[in-house]
């Protein structure tokens, strides 16, 4: 293993830095200092060609348009949305930006669109900070979370978010990497494979807010219980999906109380290539890409950065799990690491 630090640009004034973690076999992660954030993933074929499996750019400031759709980016405070920006917690209101219509999406601020410190590397890690101040965007405690990526010799990613903070307050962490294991630069990944193992998603209102209802994907166009093409069913109108956007939702997985299990599996038949997704959270977005415009074309060399190109599987708390009681929550004590991860784990079919 080994790994190679190099600069990727500067951008407002700001030197945003590669870390190319590559393991004997060839395959490789890049990670890069803005928004902590999965830059390229080359990992092997059936036949051992290599390809990048994540969708990115190759401006910098691409990267730190919202409407982009945070590619790649380490979230935070809180992943996905909040009501209003409002929620209470242990009794006192907080406020936070209503980035999306009325709610807040991906904590409403520039969590990830800053150039991250990079606090240690190794042959195979690096470990990323980022310090938030207490009230930032409005969330309680000075907070610092750690995000360390490893990648291993069996083409792994291991992601392990470490937040510390003076005061007890909420974090739901994510990786909004969008996959495309099809190795091809124009192919949507309608024709991947996906398997979640969840039984229930969290529904949602006409503005995707959740409602606090749980929906039983059996029978319906959620149901991902066993192996089938995302485009099977994705055009279908249902009632927790808007327009032609087709998968924006959470799914409520099967792992109990924080137990570390297979949350999905992606494949794509054409190439081989296989992701199992594994965490301990207790939900998963699964999103298609159905808000990328579908005439934005420049990604990173020929690849395309549009409409259905990749497939985010964000690891995450519900949604709204601030507001609503019955979602499962751990929050954060005072002075007391917390501590979250996620694996995407690759092989071949
Ligand atoms: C949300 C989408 C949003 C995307 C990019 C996903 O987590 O569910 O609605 O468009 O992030 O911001």
């Amino acid at each position: 293993m080994s790994t190679e630090k190099k600069l990727f640009a500067t951008l407002q004034g700001e030197e945003i830095y590669l870390y190319t973690i590559t393991n004997k076999s060839g395959a490789s992660v890049t990670l890069q200092t803005l928004g902590a954030g999965v830059h390229a993933l080359c990992v092997p074929d059936r036949n051992g060609a290599l390809a990048d499996v994540v969708l990115g750019f190759d401006k910098a400031e691409d990267y730190i348009n919202p409407d982009y759709g945070y590619q790649g980016l380490a979230v935070g405070r809180w992943a996905n949305r909040i009501r209003d920006g409002k929620f209470t917690f242990e009794g006192v209101e907080y406020t936070t930006p209503q980035n999306q219509g009325t709610w807040t999406l991906h904590g409403g601020g520039r969590f990830s669109f800053t150039n991250w410190d990079v606090e240690e590397t190794g042959d195979d890690f690096v470990i990323f900070s980022r310090f938030s101040p207490d009230g930032e965007d409005g969330f309680p405690g000075n907070f610092t979370m750690k995000i360390k990526y490893t990648f291993t010799e069996d083409n792994t990613l291991r992601i392990e978010y470490t937040v510390l903070s003076d005061k007890n307050t909420v974090a739901n962490p994510t990786n909004h990497s969008y996959f495309n294991l099809s190795g091809n630069d124009g192919e949507t990944v309608e024709e991947h494979k996906l398997m979640i193992l969840a039984d229930y998603f969290t529904e949602t209102d006409e503005s995707q807010l959740a409602t606090g209802e749980l929906g039983e994907v059996k029978g319906t166009m959620m149901d991902f219980t066993t192996l089938h093409k995302i485009g099977d069913r994705i055009n279908e109108p249902f009632r927790a999906c808007i327009g032609d956007v087709g998968y924006d939702n959470n799914y409520c997985l099967r792992n109990k109380d924080g137990e570390f299990a297979l949350a999905a599996v992606l494949e794509h038949e054409g190439s081989g290539r296989k992701m199992e997704v594994f965490t301990d959270l207790p939900g998963i977005q699964l999103y298609c890409g159905g808000w990328l415009k579908r005439d934005y074309t420049t990604g990173k060399g020929t690849s395309l950065v549009t409409y259905r190109r990749g497939v985010a599987l964000e690891t995450q708390f519900y949604p709204d799990a601030l507001n609503i009681d019955s979602f499962p929550l751990w929050t954060v004590k005072a002075n007391e690491e917390f501590k979250t991860t996620t694996e995407f784990r690759f092989s071949i079919v």
